[in-house]
């Protein structure tokens, strides 16, 4: 690894030690103080908007992005603009990739990740632009927390160098990493933040359409989501350095 590198890691994982027992709101401050304007919240539509509100509560030029991979439920598209109004915040939209998903469809159809695995339309409708809107910044902000996968995010850290993305100097900032869905959900409740309304449907976690279905009581969020493969495997590339992460 180059010196420069190391130096770099070394930084982070410090900034991890210092963080660990902050508050997102504070986390979030420090990541917003500190790396403005070239940071940016990934917002997927879920209950990661508390981002947003927190965020909004901080500074009012806060950048956002969305992965609009093509396949997100109408009630996701309708949050998505739900959030823009509410919190007067441009979305920044990023396409999947129009060559490659044309491909992708025309030689296997609409629904190939049921049969030969998410990966592949994954990396063409959400990594490819995760990569576009990465490209113009030092650091970025994600709603990951540890509980929403025993199998793979178990040891999400509140702060790293991004394992996978940028030329390994990006800062990846996840400030809700020590929250409970839970307290995600109280947050919700008592800030008055808007929600999407899928979760008024049994939905926990929240992805594209084909890939997330409503959990039962007692199942575990994640389940509702790539059901059809093994645990061990739901990253869909956007954080897939977890699945390399000593647990
Ligand atoms: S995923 O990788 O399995 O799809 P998950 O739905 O748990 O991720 O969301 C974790 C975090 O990843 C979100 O809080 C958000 O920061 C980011 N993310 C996921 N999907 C998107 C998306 N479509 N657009 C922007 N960010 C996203
Ligand atoms: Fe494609 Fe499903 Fe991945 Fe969405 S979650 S990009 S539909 S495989």
């Amino acid at each position: 690894m180059p010196d420069t590198d190391i130096y770099f890691k070394g930084k982070a994982e410090q900034l991890a030690k210092d963080l660990e027992n902050s508050s997102p709101q504070e986390i979030l401050e420090y990541a917003l103080e500190n790396y403005s304007p070239d940071i940016a919240i990934a917002f997927s539509g879920a209950e990661d908007v508390v981002l947003i509100d927190m965020a909004k509560k901080i500074r009012k030029d806060v950048r956002m992005f969305s992965l609009d991979t093509g396949r997100l439920h109408p009630e996701t598209y309708r949050f998505l603009e739900k959030v823009r109004e509410h919190y007067g915040i441009d979305i920044e939209i990023y396409a999947a990739n129009r060559d490659k998903t044309e491909e992708l469809v025309r030689e296997k159809g609409l629904f190939s990740f049921y049969k030969d695995g998410h990966k592949e339309c994954c990396s063409v409708r959400k990594v490819d632009p995760l990569r576009r809107a990465l490209s113009s910044l030092g650091s970025w902000v994600t709603g990951q927390r540890k509980d929403q996968s025993p199998n793979t995010r178990q040891s999400v850290p509140v702060v790293e160098l991004d394992p996978v993305f940028g030329n390994g100097n990006l800062l990846k900032f996840n400030p809700l990493a020590n929250w409970t869905s839970e307290q995600v959900w109280q947050y919700i409740r008592e800030n008055n933040v808007p929600y999407n309304e899928l979760h008024e449907k049994g939905f926990v976690s929240i992805g594209c359409e084909p890939c997330t279905r409503p959990v039962l009581p007692g199942q575990h969020e994640r389940e509702g989501r790539w059901w059809w493969e093994e645990a061990t495997k739901k990253e869909c590339g956007l954080h897939s350095g977890n699945i390399n992460r000593k647990t």
